[in-house]
């Protein structure tokens, strides 16, 4: 299987978890699964910005207070394959 193009990271942190980044993960998984998306998903350490989380890094770019809703606009960019 080709590697995928673009990654999504989530905080796995305490602070991120406790605001939920699990739902944001899962929606990330089931948006990306469903649609067939060239991104893939990874969870990483705090990012230090703990008070504006769940943070979500989207090929280098970081994304604050994205809840499963934001998560699922922000894949919105990448196309759909068939
Ligand atoms: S726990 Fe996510 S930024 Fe600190």
């Amino acid at each position: 299987m080709p590697e995928k193009k673009s990654t999504v990271k989530i905080c796995a942190g305490r602070a991120c978890s406790g605001r939920f980044s699990d739902f944001v993960a899962e929606r990330a998984e089931q948006e990306i699964t469903s649609k067939n998306l060239d991104v893939k998903i990874e969870r990483c350490a705090c990012q230090g910005l703990c008070d504006r989380g769940p943070i979500v890094i989207l090929d280098g770019e970081t994304k604050t207070y994205v809840d499963p809703v934001e998560m699922g606009k922000l894949l919105k960019k990448f196309p759909e394959k068939k």
